[in-house]
């Protein structure tokens, strides 16, 4: 019996987790706590990124998705947001070529396309690159706010003369992908700051005091555990 049939027939209990998101925080305080610039915590952070994974793809997560740079980000020192899209271009160059000897697919939601030119060309070449592969899909939010993914949805459901939560879902960022089961925050914020709103209607939900910088696989293997021992009723009894 492999681990997810042991927890599918445990009573009471959840099945394992398909989809997995992360609000990645505590970038910032880890630096400051070392004396050291923002953008060190930053680099630190992708880090954490990287072995992370490579992790969910080697325990054969379906789907996780990294919150890594919202419409509020913007309001950064210009200097911080340059060194963050730096990072992430580095990131994407370096692993791009692991994500497809490993069957990784690589999605992004938000309104990517009003980033960089450089930036989008690089990601339109990563997500090409990428498209058919089927083993864990890497979904990064850019430029991503909850707020406005779901009022474009419901501008295009509106289009097609639908407005219900069905017609809604099928036109957010995320459509298609399965549906949210956990949620972890890092840093001991206890709060989503726009991060997929709609999708975490009935997600459970797990946060952490670790650093993003300081977040192991270990402590996604413990949030799946958390997350397996949590009863979902999703409103019924
Ligand atoms: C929160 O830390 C983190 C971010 C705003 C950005 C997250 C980005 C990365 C980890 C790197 C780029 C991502 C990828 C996918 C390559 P904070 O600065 O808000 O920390 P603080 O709250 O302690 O100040």
């Amino acid at each position: 019996m492999t681990l997810r049939q042991a927890q599918d027939t445990k009573a009471g209990s959840t099945s394992t987790a398909r989809h997995v998101a992360i609000i990645m925080d505590g970038n910032g305080r880890w630096a400051k706590a070392r004396h050291l610039p923002r953008a060190v915590g930053h680099q630190r952070g992708v880090e954490a990124v990287r072995s992370l994974v490579r992790a969910a793809r080697e325990m054969g997560l379906e789907v996780l998705t990294l919150y890594a740079f919202s419409t509020e980000n913007w309001s950064r020192p210009e200097e911080e947001v340059s060194a963050l899209m730096g990072l992430l271009k580095r990131y994407i160059m370096a692993d791009l070529k692991e994500f497809v000897e490993n069957n990784v697919r690589l999605q992004v939601i938000g309104n990517y396309r009003a980033m960089a030119p450089d930036v989008v060309a690089l990601l339109d070449d990563a997500l090409a690159q990428t498209a058919a592969n089927d083993g864990t899909t890497l979904v990064v939010a850019l430029n991503y706010g909850a707020q406005d993914e779901i009022a474009r949805a419901a501008a295009k459901a509106a289009a097609k003369g639908e407005i219900t939560p069905e017609a809604i879902s099928a036109e957010l960022d995320t459509a298609g992908l399965p549906p949210l089961d956990l949620l972890i925050r890092t840093s001991g914020e206890v709060r989503l700051s726009n991060f997929l709103l709609w999708q975490a209607a009935y997600a459970e939900m797990v946060f952490t005091d670790v650093l993003w910088p300081d977040f192991t696989p270990d402590n996604l293997r413990e949030a799946l555990e958390v997350y397996a021992g949590r009863d979902r009723r999703y409103g019924g009894r």
